[in-house]
């Protein structure tokens, strides 16, 4: 959710493709808007407007910007409509500073009626320009520019991190608190951005901030310091040996097809991983011996933390309370404490719901432990131990690999728990595998059968709701259709009435629980609507279904995580066949730190 960048360099060069393309590398996070910003010595030019890079690129010719820094921001509209003046970078009264931010000023309606009392021009209701101002402001009073980032912080509520500088100063300065920094050392620059991906093509040597840091970048080298009391900070320089192939399409016509692909491999690597990670052995231990546990999460990774709940029961024995992490705060936090435990699970690491109510359970003493796609994220700094999700990056904005991953991981860690060695799981790359090849024809065919609705269900029951409920999100979030996931008995106590003749129902159904699908399956083809199942080949479903995806023959307690890769496939397909494209669908963003 926005994104911004900033480079300085050692001289006046042709800086507009470098801005373009660190641009290209944030949109995964998800934007409506995006501005770049150059600076010289005397001059500041600034091109920015609603629609995508490439399209602003084009327009306002972003590739012939000159100057000696640079910074460019993805907007994703909270305070104003997206709109020319409302997008980014910024600029002071004066138009001698420009600045952007990522993040949520919370305060910002209240700083805009002061910054317009003390005169100043206030030209958008966006918070971005509120941190230019907030800066200006103590510029104006004759404060040294550290001193008035600091005096700005105190301004600024909420979270955020920004960029900014001036006309007359060779130097960028940033400040991190609350969403992601990571600082980039390069042969006669630096640069500063939201995320890696913008910075891994232009240097391997980077610094990550921590909140409350200002940094002062030079050509050829940066300053950290604490915004507290401005002392200067010592920090090392990490070398990122990671391939950017990671970050390209390898092939395929979108993220997320390539995404679905890398599931056998990403899931080799994550259970390979698990197998020599120390940080099992200390969840578990805690989990066993807890009063009570939670799993935490939004949206997919809300999916994974019900499939983990489903998979404790069954495997371990143990109740988990799976838990939307917003209502985390109301419903559980007042009742927790030191001997309860919760799991946090998020690929970003940076979703503000979960930090949230990270922050609630922290401050009852609970232990805290997280599962994350993204190392280094907040999440993986604020828990005492954290299991990476071993993805590499997820650039589309549905998820997919990162799903299956937290799904294995909590199939893992509820297999050990109930007194395995892990190893049950060893095959389910290979099935992973299987079932994108068998799958997919199947997928294709069903398409354009159900592409006429706008409506439908997905329903599954045990271990297959939570992925009858994976399966309606990623058909609402790519095809823009009404998918509604549910517990498969619930459908007879209401929703049945919307079934008309053709109107689809998807069943997917576990091994163990054929019979109860099969019900389920004739009270909707017994009124003219399309049942169709996802399922291991079985005569029942053959026999009762309108149409049957078949699943490879595999162990009952993993078959149903197999079901969700026809469920991302045929998502995809349709989200195609619709002119969507699916890695980045409209309002919603890959990483949401607002509330
Ligand atoms: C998944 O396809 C969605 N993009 C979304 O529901 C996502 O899972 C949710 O926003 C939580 O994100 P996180 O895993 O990064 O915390």
């Amino acid at each position: 959710m926005c994104g911004i960048f900033g480079i300085v360099t050692d001289k006046e060069q042709n800086l507009g493709p470098v801005l373009i393309e660190a641009a290209r590398r944030l949109m995964y996070r998800g934007y409506d808007s995006v501005g770049a910003a150059t600076i010289s010595a005397d001059r500041i030019d600034l091109r920015k407007d609603v629609g995508r890079v490439d399209d602003v690129a084009e327009k306002y010719k972003i590739a012939e910007m000159n100057g000696q820094r640079g910074i460019t921001q993805l907007r994703w509209a909270t305070f104003g409509e997206p709109s020319q003046v409302n997008s980014q970078p910024h600029l002071d009264s004066d138009g001698d500073l420009v600045g952007a931010h990522n993040g949520n000023v919370v305060n910002n309606v209240e700083l805009r009626e002061q910054f317009m009392a003390e005169g100043m021009t206030v030209r958008s209701q966006n918070d971005g320009e509120s941190c230019v101002h907030a800066v200006e402001r103590y510029i104006d009073q004759g404060k040294d520019f550290i001193e008035a980032i600091r005096l700005a912080y105190a301004d600024l509520k909420g979270d955020y991190a920004f960029v900014i500088g001036r006309i007359n100063d060779d130097r960028l300065y940033a400040i991190k608190k609350g969403s992601g920094l990571v600082v980039g050392i390069g042969d006669g620059f630096t640069c500063v951005s939201s995320d890696l991906p913008s910075i891994l093509p232009l240097t391997r040597k980077v610094i990550r901030l921590e909140d409350g840091e200002i940094i002062t970048m030079h050509s050829d080298r940066v300053e950290l310091r604490s915004v507290t009391d401005g002392h200067l900070i010592q920090r090392d320089v990490d070398l990122i040996t990671e391939e950017m192939s990671a970050v390209q399409k390898g092939g395929f016509d979108h993220f997320m097809l390539k995404e679905i692909h890398e599931q056998p491999q990403t899931a080799r690597e994550v259970l390979h991983r698990l197998g020599s990670d120390p940080g099992v052995k200390g969840i578990l231990e805690k989990i066993t011996n807890a009063r009570q546990v939670y799993f935490i999460g939004c949206g997919t990774s809300y999916h994974a933390c019900l499939a983990g709940s489903v998979f404790f029961a069954q495997l371990a024995g143990k109740a988990v309370i799976p838990v939307l992490a917003p209502q985390f705060i109301p419903q559980y936090a007042p009742a927790v404490g030191p001997e309860d435990v919760g799991v946090f699970v998020s690929q970003s690491g940076e979703t503000k719901d979960v930090l949230n109510a990270l922050q609630a359970a922290s401050e009852t003493g609970m232990t805290c432990f997280g599962i994350a796609n993204v190392i280094g994220s907040t999440l993986t700094r604020k828990t005492s131990i954290w299991l990476p999700l071993s993805c590499g990056y997820e650039i589309s904005v549905p998820a997919t690999k990162t799903f299956t991953n937290q799904v294995i991981i909590f199939l893992y860690l509820a297999d050990r728990m109930g007194g395995g060695d892990g190893k049950a799981l060893d095959d389910l790359p290979e099935l992973i595998e299987q079932t994108i090849r068998t799958t997919g024809r199947q997928v294709e065919v069903l398409a354009p059968l159900v592409n006429p609705w706008n409506d439908m269900y997905c329903l599954g029951y045990g271990a297959t709701y939570p992925i009858a409920l994976e399966g309606a999100l990623k058909l609402k979030e790519i095809t823009y259709a009404h998918c509604e996931g549910m517990l498969s008995t619930e459908f007879k106590h209401g929703p049945l009435s919307a079934v008309t003749a053709g109107f689809p129902v998807f069943f997917v159904a576990g091994p163990e629980d054929t019979a109860l699908i099969v019900s389920g399956i004739n009270e909707v083809t017994c009124r003219g609507g399309r049942a169709i199942a996802i399922g291991e080949a079985d005569k029942q479903l053959k026999v009762n279904a309108s149409e049957v995806i078949d699943l490879p023959h595999s162990n009952p307690v993993f078959a149903p995580l197999l079901a969700v890769i026809p469920l991302q496939l045929l998502s995809y397909h349709l989200s195609i066949a619709r002119g969507y494209d699916p890695d980045y669908p409209r309002n919603l963003s890959k990483t949401l730190t607002v509330d």
